[in-house]
């Protein structure tokens, strides 16, 4: 278990009115779970599991740190959409100043639904369509990032339709291999992702000679969840050479340098980027220059200020092995069996109390009442055990934790699923035609429903007969 994760504990009533912060803006109190003031078991009763709740002051703040980090470079953040797109979520980001980094016309959709300013957006991808570079076009956003010479041939020519002059700059491959899941790597050279170096700087010599493209930046993601600055710093040294030379050859002026996002948080496999160090290195390499700073953080935002409540349905007990049956599995967290992922699983709910006399044996546990006390059922008799927690989809590789120390839980307890703010919902399926859960955010102790679970009749909404 890495730094940053939180481990399962037998209950105990030591802790009995003692408020614990735990990371990602949670506290435990009479060992149950509360985001901010709101006790996570509490919504889960309010409004069914699995259940998604993010922290919307834990993401301001994270937002505050991430803008500390980088302060003297007084950085654009284009918040990376993908990782959490709820509306709620952009609307809290966006009247905190943020702006968006997308990949589709969907969430220029959202972006503009939710008010984020179309001058701050960013668009990667290598697959933009002619309706979607059109679309971004008309919205007026800050730029695109151009993944290959077609790509851009095809911006030039839509914008050249419209009467418009594309903003652009080259996202650049700078072939720096970051020691993340292989899926979430994207800045070596064979991703399908940015463009060689040399090849840069030659786009940046046929846009600017292209009356409907304007060269504004320069651009660079490397990977997302990476621990260490290091693979940031390869990665923008490269850029910021390309940068120079495109200038110098290319005769373009770069406004900006994008170094994209992928700042990684804690997890069950390792601890946090050190964004105060890494800022710190940022800074010595940009003094002097008056190239704007833009980073997308995605992850870093919104990953350890979301968790997913579960149910447990049943413990089963199978060839040695016992499996703790939830109502939530790969359909809304496919990063344990898709990535790897070891996300922090831990009871939401307390145990159920029964009072005993003043005289009747037992640990001394929550403070008395008057002729007894509270304890918990069977408390001293939990057994804590190596579970696989799993669940119900129709797949082997359908799990939330493996092989993962805990105490079993009790069918009926409510489990809560740690760093589910990031790619959790937003990667969320109707697989095995289940229902999408309901997403609640908690700011300053009021916790809103920002997205209703899915009814069955919303699984068939679209289909026809034929
Ligand atoms: N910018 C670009 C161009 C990106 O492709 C991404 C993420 C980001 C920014 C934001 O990265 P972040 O700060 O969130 O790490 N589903 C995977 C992660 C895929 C990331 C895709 N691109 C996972 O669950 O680990």
């Amino acid at each position: 278990m890495g730094e940053g994760v939180l481990t399962e504990r037998l209950p105990s009533a030591d802790r009995a009115g003692v408020d614990e912060t735990l990371h990602g803006g949670l506290v435990r109190s009479n060992d149950a779970l509360r985001s901010g003031t709101v006790p996570l078991e509490e919504l889960a009763c309010r409004h069914g599991t699995p259940l998604f709740v993010y922290d919307g002051d834990r993401i301001l703040a994270r937002l505050a740190a991430l803008r500390e980090a980088f302060a003297p470079m007084r950085p654009l953040v284009a918040y990376s959409v993908k990782a959490n797109p709820n509306l709620a979520v952009l609307e809290l980001l966006a009247g905190a100043g943020a702006g968006a980094d997308i990949v589709s016309g969907g969430e220029l959709y959202r972006c503009l639904r939710a008010g984020v300013p179309a001058g701050k957006v960013v668009f990667a991808g290598v697959g933009k369509t002619r309706a979607e570079m059109r679309d971004a076009l008309q919205a007026g956003i800050k730029s695109f990032h151009v993944e290959s010479a077609p790509e851009m041939e095809a911006l030039g020519s839509v914008a050249a339709e419209v009467g418009g002059v594309a903003p652009m700059g080259v996202r650049v491959n700078p072939d720096v291999a970051s020691p993340t899941h292989e899926y979430t790597r994207t800045g070596h050279a064979a991703a399908k992702f940015g463009v060689a170096p040399e090849q840069a700087v030659a786009l940046y010599r046929r846009a600017a000679a292209h009356d409907a493209l304007r060269p504004v930046g320069i651009d660079v993601h490397v990977g997302s969840q990476i621990r260490e600055p290091e693979p940031f710093l390869r990665a923008l040294d490269v850029v910021l050479e390309v940068a120079k030379l495109a200038e110098r050859e290319a005769g373009v002026a770069l406004e900006y340098v994008d170094m994209g996002g992928g700042f990684g948080i804690a997890d069950g496999k390792g601890g946090e980027l050190d964004l105060e160090a890494l800022g710190e290195q940022v800074a010595a390499r940009l003094a002097g220059s008056d190239r704007a700073l833009v980073v997308e953080p995605g992850r870093f935002l919104v990953g350890d200020a979301g968790v997913l409540l579960t149910r447990v349905l049943y413990v089963k007990r199978s060839a040695g092995k016992t499996f703790v049956v939830t109502d939530a599995g790969m359909t809304e967290l496919i990063r344990p069996s898709h990535y790897g992922g070891v996300h922090g699983i831990s009871p939401a709910s307390r145990p159920p109390l029964e009072f005993r006399a003043e005289d009747e044996p037992g640990p001394r546990r929550r403070p008395s009442k008057p002729g007894g006390r509270l304890e918990p059922v069977d408390g001293p008799k939990r057994r804590v055990e190596t579970v696989d927690v799993v669940g119900p989809v129709c797949e082997q590789g359908d799990f939330l934790a493996r092989d993962r120390v805990m105490t079993v839980p009790d069918p009926g307890a409510i489990l809560c699923v740690h760093q589910a703010g990031a790619y959790a919902f937003a990667m969320a399926s109707n697989y095995n035609s289940r229902p999408r859960p309901a997403e609640v955010l908690v700011r300053g102790g009021e916790a809103a429903l920002v997205r209703r679970r899915e009814r069955f009749s919303d699984l068939v909404r679209g289909e026809l007969h034929a």
